[in-house]
This record gives structure tokens, C-alpha cells and sequence, in this order.
């Protein structure tokens, strides 16, 4: 792919590098700005030098991006006045005006695109290809979005009823919406949970992850250049408990939409239930997966090794749709083990700016001690497969991790969601099927899943009976694509409905019903 011009039977040019390379020249401009974020409120915040965090690449932690002035409670609780005396303001405000705010938005995120994946990269560790996708998903949210709002919040839907008396079902917003987002997709997720519930007719408090506030600071700048008025979406950088808590404890809040970990969205979950005299709330939570693929002994080695490198290894296996555990039929395990460790390998990690990369960093020291805490308890079992080593100056600068390859004897034996690049592969016995299915369903997650087999039957039996949100079959199972694979998970993975998906401003919206007897 990184050769010279290759075309493929329909003539488009497979060389990565020429694709890329006008977007690379104007990266470049954006490599060495240094950013200064700050909370955008409804009113002027001061700078504040003690609230003031520096911020550096993961990839080397002696380059930096700048600076981000976090909120404090007084800010959020301010902020939080003036959302809630917005609301009845924009919620009046006509559908087709608040879409248009959004493809203004979907329009200006294309242009800036150079700079946005810049960002990504700098303050993310994101691939440049990542960034990319990136980019284009928080467009395609912003698109689908205002054409799903526009059909279910434009005209009132007439109803039937007895001569004399109308009946008609009106679509609002609901309220105050906690935007809490991650920092593994710091666009897109940021950026879709915002515009949905802005779209619905709700006023939002935006708290980006602590690790990536300078581009979410960014999208609301362009956001605020879209036409989006100031009260109605806010900007609220800061750490979980600190800002995260004072928002979730709020009886104003109306609703929550989170994606994290599970862990967190159980104490947001709490917080809301512990107000008094607080709407019953609204949770949209997308967290955390343990994600398993089977391989049968029909699949094809080859393709499956080439999905299991994707699906565990790219974006430094810092996806929630990741592969964590992959169970191989003892038939075709050695074959597949054998062309992994040559796939694994042939992994380049490195500088997430070079396209040549495959592996980027993890997204910072917590996560990179989380993560070989892990691999040094299995490396102690004598279960290593593979490992793609690191350089001395990866170890010492960047918070990089090797990725990992363990056996492992079953999903059981893990006690948390490992977010980084381990894979756990499992043999089993075709005898043993049933007990592999219930042990994957009985560990509660159920996001992603995939099936690898040249037998349709088996794989469509096994998709039916495993509970995941999204069931890939004979391909890698990451990057779901707005509007066409509607993603999210069950059990401990999410409440539903998908994002991306036709169902999902309805978490955001109100019903009234309106009868009139004429
Ligand atoms: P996290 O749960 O640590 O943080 C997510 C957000 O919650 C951050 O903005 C954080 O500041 C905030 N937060 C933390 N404590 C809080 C509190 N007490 N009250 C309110 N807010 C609080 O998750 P992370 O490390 O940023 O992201 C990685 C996790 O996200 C993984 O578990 C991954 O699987 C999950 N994820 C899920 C999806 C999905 O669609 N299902 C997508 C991306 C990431
Ligand atoms: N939507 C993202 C994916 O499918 C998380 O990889």
C-alpha cells in the first residue's frame, strides 16, 4: 500500500501516501500552534492561572499542545442558570433552523479537517487515518442528525379520533442535557452526543474528557461560527468528579448523555437517582465491551488474521468495539496463531504523524501502568503468544505499549475491560460451543461481536444466540459507520438506543399529546 501509485480493477490509486499527502501539507501549518482553551459559557470566564493544565502529546510527552483552563464549580453552576433559562427559548426555536446550525457545523469541520486531525493526533495520539475517520463521522452525525430531527420534530403527526375532536402528537426537547464524553474518540463522540441532543430541542452542558479539551474546544468554536447560540451549547473542560458531579447532582438536569466506562456511568447513574425533587432523569450511556470473535475450523486463516489485527490492534486498541478475546476451534488455532505472530510482527508503532505508523501510543501514564500491570501478571503465567517489542524511546518518552498477544482459558478469567493493545485468545472444542456462548453472554457486557466462518448456518446460529449491539460476520468488527451500522451495546455495555441509528433522538425528546375537542 505504501509503494509507489498501485490502482486497484476500478482504477482508483491504492498508495495511501497520495491520498494523503495534500491533507499533510496543510497539517503542517498546525503541528507547532500552541492552543490556549478555556470554558465557553453563556458569559466571559477570566483567566485563571489556577485552574490552568498543560497539555502534551502522548507520543512524547516533552512536545506540547497548550494549555486548558478548566471550570470550577461556580462556573458549571452558572453555566447550568443560564441552559436552563434558554431551554423554553430553543426549544421554540423552528426544527429546520436548529438542523441547519448542524450542517453549517458538518460543512466547517470538512473545511478545518487538516486541523482538526492535527489535533487528534497531537492531543489524542490518534493515527492520522484514525483522525480521518475521525472527522468524517462527527460530519456524518451532524448530517444525520439534522435529517432524523427534521422528520421527527417537524410537523405535529396527526391522529385518529371520534368526530369533533382532534388528536395530535407533538415532539419536544426535554430540557438541561450533561453531555459527558470520552477522550478515544474526541470529535466524533463529542461531537454526536452534543448535536443530538442540541437538535432535539434541548439546551447542553458539554464536558469534554480531561485528555482531550483542546479540540473539543475547537469543534465549539465552530460550532458557535455554525450559528449555535451561546446559552444553548456550553463548553464545561474540567476533571469527572469535579465538574462531571456538580452537573449529574443537579436537579436541573433533565438528562445525561455519557459514554465511558462502565464504572463511571454506574456512579453517574446513582448521582442521578440520589436527587430530590428532580426529574425522573434520562441516562444515555454507551460504555464499556468485552469484546469476542469465534473463529470455526471453516474460516479462511488469512482474512481472519487480518480482521483480528484490525479489530484488536488499530487505534492501540483504544475502542470500545475492540477485540479482547478471540476463541479459535483447536483445528485452526495453530494455523492462525502462526500467521498472527508474523502479522504481529510486521506491526510498525511509532509517531502517530507518520504514516508509515500502525500503532500509536495509549492516551497517557495511568493507562500505560493499567495496561502492563495486566501483561506482566500474564507474561508471570508463562502465557505470552506474541509481542511486537518497543524502542527504548518509546518506552522513555511516549506512553506507549507493546501490543500483546496472551492465550488465556476463558473470557472468566478476565475481571475488567482491558482498553489498550491485548489480545486474549481462547481454544476451544467444537463439544465445548455451548459453554463458550454462555460463558460470553454470562460476563453481562455485549457490544461487539464477530463470527468468522464459511459455514452461513453456523454463523448466522451464532450471531442469534450471542447478546451484542453489533454482530460482525467474516470481517473486523470496529468502526461502525453512522446510518448504515447503528452502534452501541446491551447489559454493561449501554442503555441503548444507538447512536447513529434512527431511534436516537428519541432518548432526547418529549411526547405531548394533544387532544381538542372542537
Ligand atoms: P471514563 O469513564 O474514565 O471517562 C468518561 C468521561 O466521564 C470523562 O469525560 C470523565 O471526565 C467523566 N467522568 C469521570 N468521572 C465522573 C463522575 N464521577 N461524574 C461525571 N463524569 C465523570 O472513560 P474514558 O477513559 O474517558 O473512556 C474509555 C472508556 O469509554 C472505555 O471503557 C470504553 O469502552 C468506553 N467507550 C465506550 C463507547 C461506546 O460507544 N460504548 C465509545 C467510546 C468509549
Ligand atoms: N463506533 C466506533 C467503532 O465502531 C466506536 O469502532
Amino acid at each position: 500500500i505504501y509503494g509507489p501509485e498501485r490502482r486497484n480493477s476500478h482504477g482508483v490509486n491504492l498508495n495511501i501516501r497520495s491520498h494523503y499527502q495534500p491533507l499533510m501539507k496543510r497539517m503542517a501549518d498546525f503541528m507547532d500552534v500552541t492552543y490556549r482553551a478555556r470554558p465557553l459559557l453563556a458569559f466571559d470566564v477570566a483567566d485563571d492561572a489556577a485552574q490552568l493544565k498543560t497539555v502534551t502529546s502522548p507520543f512524547d510527552r516533552r512536545k506540547q499542545v497548550g494549555s486548558v483552563q478548566w471550570t470550577t464549580k461556580e462556573q458549571a453552576s452558572k453555566a447550568l442558570d443560564a441552559a436552563w433559562a434558554a431551554f423554553p427559548r430553543w426549544e421554540a426555536t423552528p426544527v429546520a433552523e436548529r438542523a441547519a446550525i448542524l450542517r453549517r457545523l458538518g460543512d466547517l469541520m470538512e473545511k478545518h479537517m487538516a486541523e482538526l486531525m492535527t489535533l487528534c493526533s497531537r492531543e489524542g495520539g490518534k493515527l492520522l487515518t484514525d483522525g480521518v475517520d475521525e472527522i468524517r463521522e462527527a460530519v456524518d452525525f451532524c448530517r444525520y442528525y439534522a435529517m432524523r430531527a427534521e422528520e421527527t420534530f417537524g410537523e405535529a403527526t396527526e391522529l385518529p379520533g371520534p368526530t369533533g375532536e382532534s388528536n395530535r402528537l407533538i415532539m419536544g426537547g426535554k430540557g438541561v442535557f450533561a453531555a459527558i464524553s470520552p477522550w478515544n474518540f474526541p470529535v466524533a463522540i463529542f461531537c454526536g452526543q452534543v448535536v443530538a441532543a442540541a437538535v432535539s430541542g434541548n439546551t447542553v452542558l458539554a464536558k469534554p474528557a480531561e485528555q482531550t479539551s483542546i479540540v473539543a474546544h475547537r469543534v465549539i468554536e465552530l460550532l458557535y461560527e455554525a450559528g449555535m447560540p451561546r446559552d444553548v451549547v456550553q463548553l464545561l473542560p474540567g476533571d469527572g468528579p469535579t465538574v462531571g458531579s456538580v452537573l449529574t447532582s443537579d436537579p436541573r438536569i433533565t438528562g445525561v448523555v455519557f459514554t465511558g466506562g462502565t464504572d463511571t456511568a454506574q456512579i453517574i447513574n446513582r448521582a442521578l437517582a440520589a436527587r430530590e425533587n428532580a426529574p425522573l432523569p434520562t441516562l444515555v450511556a454507551e460504555t464499556g465491551g468485552m469484546n469476542t470473535m469465534i473463529v470455526d475450523s471453516t474460516a479462511l486463516p488469512e482474512q481472519v488474521v487480518v480482521d483480528v489485527i484490525q479489530s484488536a490492534f488499530q487505534s492501540a486498541g483504544q475502542r470500545c468495539s475492540a477485540l479482547r478475546v478471540l476463541y479459535l476451534q483447536d483445528d485452526v488455532a495453530d494455523r492462525v496463531i502462526e500467521i498472527l505472530k508474523g502479522a504481529m510482527n510486521e506491526l510498525r508503532i511509532g509517531d502517530p504523524r507518520d504514516l508509515g505508523t500502525d500503532v500509536g501510543p495509549v492516551i497517557d501514564e495511568d493507562a500505560r501502568k493499567g495496561l502492563n500491570a495486566h501483561i506482566e501478571k500474564l507474561k508471570g503465567e508463562k502465557r505470552l503468544v506474541a509481542e511486537t517489542p518497543l524502542t527504548t524511546e518509546q518506552t522513555e518518552h511516549g506512553t506507549f505499549v507493546a501490543p500483546v498477544a496472551f492465550t488465556i482459558d476463558s473470557i472468566k478469567a478476565l475481571e475488567h475491560e482491558q482498553f489498550g493493545p491485548i489480545l486474549h485468545i481462547v481454544r476451544y472444542k467444537a463439544s465445548e460451543l455451548d459453554q463458550v456462548i454462555d460463558d460470553i453472554n454470562g460476563r453481562g457486557y455485549g457490544l461487539t461481536f464477530g463470527v468468522h466462518s464459511r459455514n452461513e448456518s453456523f454463523a448466522a446460529e451464532i450471531a442469534q444466540k450471542i447478546r451484542a449491539g453489533n454482530v460482525y460476520i467474516n470481517r473486523n468488527i470496529i468502526g461502525a459507520v453512522v446510518g448504515v451500522q447503528p452502534f452501541g451495546g446491551m447489559g454493561l455495555s449501554g442503555t441503548g438506543p444507538k447512536a447513529g441509528g434512527p431511534h436516537y433522538l428519541l432518548r432526547f425528546a418529549t411526547e405531548k399529546t394533544l387532544t381538542n375537542n372542537t
